[in-house]
């Protein structure tokens, strides 16, 4: 245009920049928390949303490319059509119902895994490079049916998982204890949900395990209750749910962390939902989360901790339960 002739002295061709295009399927308080978390931390410079809500898909991308003189310039495009997010490194799936007061995570799966339907396939036949994250719930059980929908291998669909139990986890210790939660280094394992597993056996701040301190962390008979934290960790969501009616900050910086470790290629370690066949002696095909290396092939590599018989136990009664629940799917 005239404007543009006249008001620069081209140099250079603009060279495409590396995109580092995310996808969001699902613009419920999860995915947009989702969005915002990548949009402000800069980890992202590419968002698509994909909604079936036409207007409120316009609706938020205009709300959020209003911000961009805030947000380091990205593109935030939204649409119903998958085409639009065609390219993108990472796929975060959002979409679903959620719980409401009283329903568990479980009591999701088939109106949950009917949307993966459509979704699974739409995304890998437009991004057919793209890392699959499933946040949606019950996340473990969705993240099996996105891997088979899906027909990649195993490194590339990972579910968001108990990353998030994990960081609650953290956090109430580091509440009790006075320190910063990312001092404190503990792992929650397992299902993203009721039956999470503690690995007491490996919480330690400088390298100093609690468990050598208090022998009885986490046992019912521990005069300290400490295994009160992990009942907060499993009530959380639900004590949310009942206080704002939805959870969705801390999950959807959850996701975008996941995000980023992946697009930087760091390898950070996170516990997320990974398929646990031939680990911990657990012979179901199911998905649990145990702490992974993630970078810019998914999941690269299991971290085996040393579980207690306990811990071991608690791990395969999830993995019996995840595994009968998805028998009665119907795909
Ligand atoms: C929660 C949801 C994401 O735990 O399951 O907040």
């Amino acid at each position: 245009s005239g404007v543009t002739k006249n008001l620069f002295s081209a140099i250079s061709d603009p060279k495409p920049m590396t995109s580092r295009k995310v996808t969001v399927v699902g613009i419920g308080a999860v995915g947009m928390a989702t969005a915002v978390s990548l949009l402000c931390q800069g980890i992202s410079n590419d968002i698509c949303l994909i909604d079936v809500m036409e207007d409120r898909l316009k609706g938020e991308m205009m709300d959020l490319q209003h911000g961009s003189l805030f947000l380091h310039n990205p593109k935030i495009h939204a649409s119903k059509d998958f085409k639009s997010s065609a390219g993108s490194k990472v796929c975060i799936v959002t979409a679903g119902v959620r719980q409401q007061e009283g329903e568990s995570r479980l009591d999701l799966v088939q109106r949950n895994a009917n949307i993966l339907k459509t979704t699974i396939p739409a995304l890998c036949q437009h991004s057919p490079d793209a890392i699959l994250i499933i946040v949606s719930n019950p996340c473990d059980i969705l993240t099996y049916v996105a891997w088979k929908l899906s027909k990649l291998p195993v490194n590339r669909v990972f579910g968001s998982g108990t990353n998030l139990d994990s960081s609650r986890f953290r956090f109430l210790i580091a509440q009790r204890l006075g320190c910063s939660t990312s001092s404190v280094h503990g792992w929650i394992i397992g299902e993203h949900g009721d039956s999470s597993v503690p690995v007491w056996s490996g919480v330690n701040i400088a390298g100093v395990r609690l468990k050598d301190i208090a022998p009885k962390m986490g046992d019912d008979d521990d005069p300290e209750l400490w295994k009160k934290v992990h009942k907060d960790v499993i009530d959380a969501a639900y004590q949310i749910i009942k206080l704002k009616g939805f959870t969705n900050w801390a999950i959807g910086l959850s996701a975008a962390a996941l995000t980023n470790t992946i697009l930087t290629n760091q390898h950070n370690v996170h516990a997320v939902s990974v398929m646990v066949k031939g680990r911990h002696g657990l012979d179901y095909e199911v998905f649990l989360s145990l702490p992974a290396v993630i970078g810019a092939n998914g999941v690269e590599k299991v971290v085996m901790q040393h579980l207690a018989p306990n811990e071991r136990c608690a791990l395969k009664f999830s993995a019996a339960m995840l595994s009968e629940i998805q028998c009665g799917i119907k795909l």
